[in-house]
């Protein structure tokens, strides 16, 4: 049997740490303030935007949410972006992806300025990551860490396996995990014997975005398994990218989902704010 990490615990304990400091500033007059903005009606994103807003009210800091129509034009929002990068009260921009299907991604998330860019989504940021020197950590891949440092769980000389390749955790994760001297594998859909490889890993992170999609019999008995999935399945419950029932035997430890790397990737957030807060203010 697996032993649970409470990604709802560890996150609380972040949180508390972020409240503190942020109480701290708010005495020097600085109140850290974070602008979240939604493009359309994904019912998924307007979650997420939901609890990222809450966030910043437990932890005193100032939300400033803009929920922008499906038609909203790329000038539009790059207006908007453009005002906030030169707003003092707002210390961090998120753009909530994915964004409608007319506009730019990358020109978006180019246009928050790096200062400000509290997903570390812009290049800038992105190359601090890979070289291992950056103000910003990645969201979801920092909170894993958190989790896994929190569990005392050794990185080093262990074999790492990332299942996906995305520029918001898959690729980053693998950088964070060789910081820290895993041997890391990064898999995809182009992964030839994806079940061998995946039995290889000492850590196994699945960033595939497919509810179930990690069986037990791509799992080495005694592994570590992060579930990074949030898929709602069609009786709308919420499902991971692991089949937790069968993986869960198998592992030594395990994130559920809810309730695993989800809230970890928004006490991380809280904490680029306050970061933002810090530097923009020269604290
Ligand atoms: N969509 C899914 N995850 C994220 C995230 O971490 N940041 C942003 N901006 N959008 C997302």
């Amino acid at each position: 049997m697996a032993k649970l990490i409470d990604g709802k615990v560890i996150s609380a304990a972040v949180k508390n740490e972020v409240a503190t400091e942020v109480a701290a500033l708010k005495e020097k007059g600085v109140t850290p303030g974070l602008a979240v903005i939604i493009v359309g009606e994904d019912p998924a994103s307007k979650v997420y935007v939901a609890n990222k807003e809450k966030a910043c009210e437990q932890l005193g800091m100032a939300s400033f949410k803009y929920a922008l129509p499906e038609n909203t034009t790329e000038n539009e929002l790059l207006e908007l972006i453009n005002k906030l990068n030169n707003d003092s009260s707002v210390n961090g921009i998120l753009c909530q992806l994915p964004l409608p299907r007319h506009l730019n991604e990358e020109l978006i998330i180019n246009s928050i300025i790096p200062e400000k860019d509290v997903d570390a989504f812009h290049p800038q940021n992105v190359g601090k990551i890979m070289i291992g020197n950056y103000d910003f950590l990645p969201c979801t891949p920092a909170g894993i860490m958190e989790m896994l440092k929190y569990e005392n769980i050794e990185i080093e000389g262990k074999e790492c396996v990332v299942i996906g390749r995305s520029n918001i955790v898959g690729k980053p994760m693998s950088m964070l995990l060789l910081h820290k001297n895993g041997t890391v594998t990064v898999c995809h859909s182009r992964t030839k014997n994806l079940k061998d490889v995946c039995r290889r890993a000492d850590i196994l992170v699945a960033a595939v975005g497919r509810a179930n999609f990690v069986t037990a019999d791509m799992v080495k008995p005694g592994a570590v398994v992060i579930d990074v999935g949030i898929n709602r399945l069609e009786n709308g419950k919420l499902c991971g990218d692991v089949n937790f029932a069968e993986v869960e035997p198998v592992a030594s430890y395990i994130t559920p989902v809810p309730g695993g790397v989800g809230p970890m990737t928004i006490a991380t957030l809280m904490k680029n704010t306050l970061t933002a807060a810090k530097k923009q203010n020269n604290i």
